[in-house]
C-alpha cells in the first residue's frame, strides 16, 4: 500500500518538474494529477479499512439489508445469490426465461424474487454478472442505459474455447479492463471468479480462518461495497488494487483457485507490489 502511494507520489513530482506547457495546460495537467493522487489514497483507505473491519456475526438488520440485481443465474450466480439471501439481502435473480428460475426462488423464500435482466438493473443497488463471457459485449450494448453509475461485482471468467473473440481480447489486456469496456458506466469490481461454484460454496463461512476474496477495482466506493458484499457471502475480502491488478487473480494467475485466508493472500501478495 505504502509502495503505492510513494510511487505515485514520485510519479507526480518528476512529472511536475519537467513542465513545461502553458499557464491553462498546466493548471489542468495538475488538476488530473491531484484527482489520481486524491483517487489513490482513497484506494488505500479501502484496502486499509478493510484490512481492519470485523466480520458480521448477525445476518442483516432490515435497515442495512441491501437489494442485489444478478445477471447470469446459472452456477455461480445461484450459488453466490444464495448465499446473500441467507445473510439476509433481497436479491433479485434474473434469467432471459425468469419463469425457469421459481425452483429457486420458492426454495429461498421471500428474499429473492425471479425477474428479467432490465429488471434486476433497476431492482439492484448492487449487481452481480456471472454470464459466460461472450455474452458480456451484447448485454453492454442492450442495456448501456441501465449500467450507467451501477455498481457491478464481475465473476466471469473468458474461457477462450467457450467465449469466442471477446475470451482472447479480455485474456491479452485483462478481463477487468475488457469488461469496464464493454459494461460502460458501470462501476465494475472483479470478485467471486476465483473458483468453481462447488468450492466457493463449500468454503463459505467455513470454521477457523475464512477463505479469501481476492478484489479489485477503479472505484473507491464499489470496492466499499463490494467488500461488505463478499463478506456477507462468508468471505474475507482482499483488496489487490486496481482493475489492472486483478490480473493476479485471474485463470491463470498466481492467486487464482487459491483456497487461503487473508492472512496468506496479504504474505503472498507482497511478492507482486
Ligand atoms: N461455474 C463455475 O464454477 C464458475 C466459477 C467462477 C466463475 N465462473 C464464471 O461465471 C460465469 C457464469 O458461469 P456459470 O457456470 O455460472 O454459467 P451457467 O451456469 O451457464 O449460468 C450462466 C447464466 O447466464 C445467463 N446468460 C447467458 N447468456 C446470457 C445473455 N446473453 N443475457 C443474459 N443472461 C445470459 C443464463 O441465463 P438464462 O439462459 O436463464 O438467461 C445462465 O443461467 C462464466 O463467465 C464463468 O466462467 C464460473
Amino acid at each position: 500500500m505504502f509502495n503505492l502511494l510513494t510511487m505515485e507520489f514520485c510519479h507526480f513530482v518528476v512529472e511536475e518538474h519537467s513542465e513545461k506547457e502553458s499557464f491553462m495546460t498546466k493548471h489542468a495537467c495538475l488538476d488530473i494529477r491531484w484527482q489520481r493522487l486524491w483517487r489513490t489514497v482513497a484506494l488505500a483507505a479501502v484496502i486499509f479499512a478493510c484490512a481492519i473491519s470485523p466480520r458480521p456475526l448477525l445476518a442483516q438488520s432490515t435497515a442495512s439489508a441491501m437489494k442485489i440485481g444478478i445477471i447470469g443465474s446459472g452456477n455461480i450466480g445461484g450459488t453466490v445469490g444464495e448465499l446473500w439471501v441467507k445473510a439476509g439481502h433481497q436479491v433479485l435473480f434474473s434469467s432471459r426465461n425468469p419463469e425457469q428460475l421459481k425452483p429457486l426462488v420458492d426454495k429461498l423464500g421471500p428474499l429473492a424474487r425471479a425477474g428479467t435482466v432490465k429488471e434486476a438493473l433497476a431492482f439492484g443497488d448492487a449487481m452481480l454478472i456471472a454470464v459466460p463471457y461472450g455474452a458480456i459485449p451484447q448485454i453492454g450494448r442492450d442495456y448501456a442505459a441501465d449500467f450507467a453509475g451501477k455498481i457491478v461485482l464481475d465473476a466471469t471468467n473468458a474461457v477462450l474455447n467457450r467465449d469466442g473473440e471477446v475470451a482472447k481480447e479480455a485474456r491479452e489486456v485483462g478481463v477487468g479492463i475488457t469488461s469496464a469496456k464493454y459494461l460502460s458506466g458501470a462501476r465494475i469490481v472483479r470478485a467471486l471468479n476465483l473458483m468453481s461454484f462447488r468450492r466457493l460454496a463449500s468454503n463459505a463461512n467455513r470454521a477457523g480462518e475464512r477463505m479469501a476474496i481476492p478484489i479489485g477495482g477503479d472505484d473507491p466506493e464499489a470496492l466499499k461495497v463490494a467488500s461488505r458484499l463478499v463478506r456477507d457471502a462468508g468471505f474475507d475480502p482482499v483488496v489487490v488494487g486496481s482493475l489492472e491488478r486483478t490480473k493476479l487473480f485471474a485463470q491463470g494467475g498466481p492467486l487464482y483457485g487459491q483456497e487461503i485466508s487473508a492472512r496468506e493472500m496479504q504474505e503472498r501478495l507482497k511478492a507482486f507490489k
